[in-house]
């Protein structure tokens, strides 16, 4: 045979197109189910992934925030009036800050040698146990001195004298009632859309004013701190003795297919430190500062706090959607392409549970044998590859993937 020919006819085979033979199957059972099957996928796709999950819309979740707090409100604690400056630390405004409800102080600490509280003993070697070494308010010498009248304990080297931190202090409960002012602004940067928590037909007579309830007034920026503790579920009082933290979160979630006015921030609440809540180890929050002075002759001493408090954590979480036609073409395919996954059910259903089920195999799948058809030479080696052995095509719409003849 001439090669060019040959060629010829391998070109010819190759542009050709295959489609798929449909055996059409008049019973109302199957095709009750597969309508049914078919209204279920397309409802699903069009109620759920386009309608409640926006499948049309690309998102950002990516929001950029600022937060800045300020406290306002007077406390009294040991015959003192508490300002924002003695109660609210770090006191830059920060989105994570302290509020002292309790304060236990040791005044006048030098660097020395004194008597530890909690370790008592009764001779020096009493104190030479390692493991209790951790516990006291310095590195321990290993003596054992006098503590008091009717006591002895063992001495440490450190600051001196040493805390007493077992002892009961009064909380400084007008906390309650102290003011707290959000200002958060937010950024989308996908679709660059900014916005902030003081929406604009807020006065300045409203933020003077205005306290936030999550029912008469949501978008107000000032929160009463005992408001803040109420909505977490806890006990003001039992949260500023043992201190805690509260998280403060306001969410963005916003369509930009609708208007400006529509992207708002919704806030909510409650308790970030739950494990404290529920194990007597550690019940809450506290942490220690000092603040230094030097006497005349140059010697420093300190004043050193234990200090109780409920910290607010304000968190921005967020994210937006918008119409775009990338993911609407994708999703619609989808929902296309979904669509041909009942036939995969009708099938199995079909060729086996249906009465008559071997009728339908014969007429879905026709056997072919071998012998039925002569050897064909003409065929390239890019379709023999494909055949059975011996090089024989002996049928062309064989070289389908034959996915269904899996069932016979
Ligand atoms: C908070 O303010 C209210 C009303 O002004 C007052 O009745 C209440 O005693 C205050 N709470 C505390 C703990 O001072």
């Amino acid at each position: 045979m001439p090669t060019l020919s040959f060629n010829m006819n391998c070109v010819a085979d190759f542009f050709t197109y295959e489609t798929t033979k449909s055996v059409v199957v008049k019973s109302w059972t199957i095709g009750v189910i597969n309508r049914a099957v078919q209204l279920l996928i397309i409802s699903y796709f069009i109620g759920w992934v386009f309608l409640h999950e926006k499948a049309y819309q690309i998102r950002d979740t990516s929001i950029e925030s600022s937060v800045v707090t300020k406290v306002k409100g007077f406390g009294k604690y040991s015959n003192r009036v508490m300002d924002t400056a003695d109660y609210v630390t770090p006191p830059q405004g920060t989105s994570v800050f302290v509020i002292i409800t309790k304060l236990i102080v040791t005044e006048n600490q030098i660097q020395g040698f004194c008597p530890e509280n909690q370790l008592k003993c009764k001779s020096d070697s009493d104190c030479q146990n390692p493991v209790s070494a951790a516990k006291g308010g310095g590195i321990p010498t290993g003596r054992c001195v006098k503590y008091n009248d009717t006591s002895r304990s063992c001495e440490i080297q450190g600051w001196c004298p040493a805390e007493v931190d077992n002892v009961n202090v009064p909380v400084m409960l007008e906390a309650e009632n102290f003011t707290l002012f959000i200002k958060n602004s937010i950024r989308f940067p996908l679709f660059n859309f900014e916005k902030g928590n003081l929406l604009p037909n807020l006065t300045s007579e409203d933020i003077k004013t205005c306290r936030f309830n999550p029912t008469n007034q949501p978008f107000c920026p000032v929160l009463r701190l005992g408001d803040i503790v109420k909505f977490a579920g806890q006990d003001f009082a039992q949260l500023a003795d043992t201190g805690g933290i509260i998280g403060i979160k306001i969410g963005w979630v916003c369509d930009l297919d609708y208007s400006w006015d529509l992207c708002v921030p919704s806030y909510s609440f409650n308790r970030l430190d739950s494990v404290s809540e529920k194990n007597k180890v550690s019940p809450g929050y506290n942490f220690r500062y000092a603040k230094y002075y030097k006497q005349e002759n140059g010697t420093e001493f300190r004043t050193l706090m234990k200090a109780y408090g409920i910290r607010f954590d304000v968190l921005v979480y967020g994210n937006a959607g918008k119409f775009n036609i990338i993911p609407t073409l994708i999703n619609t395919v989808a929902a296309f392409t979904s669509v041909g996954v009942g036939t995969v059910l009708c099938d199995i259903i079909l060729l086996n549970f249906l009465k008559g089920a071997d009728q339908y195999k014969a007429k879905k799948f026709e056997e072919v044998s071998e012998t039925a058809f002569p050897p064909d030479t003409s065929c390239s080696s890019m379709y023999r590859s494909n055949q059975t052995l011996g090089g024989r095509c002996e049928e062309k719409q064989s070289t389908d993937s034959g996915a269904y003849s899996i069932g016979l």
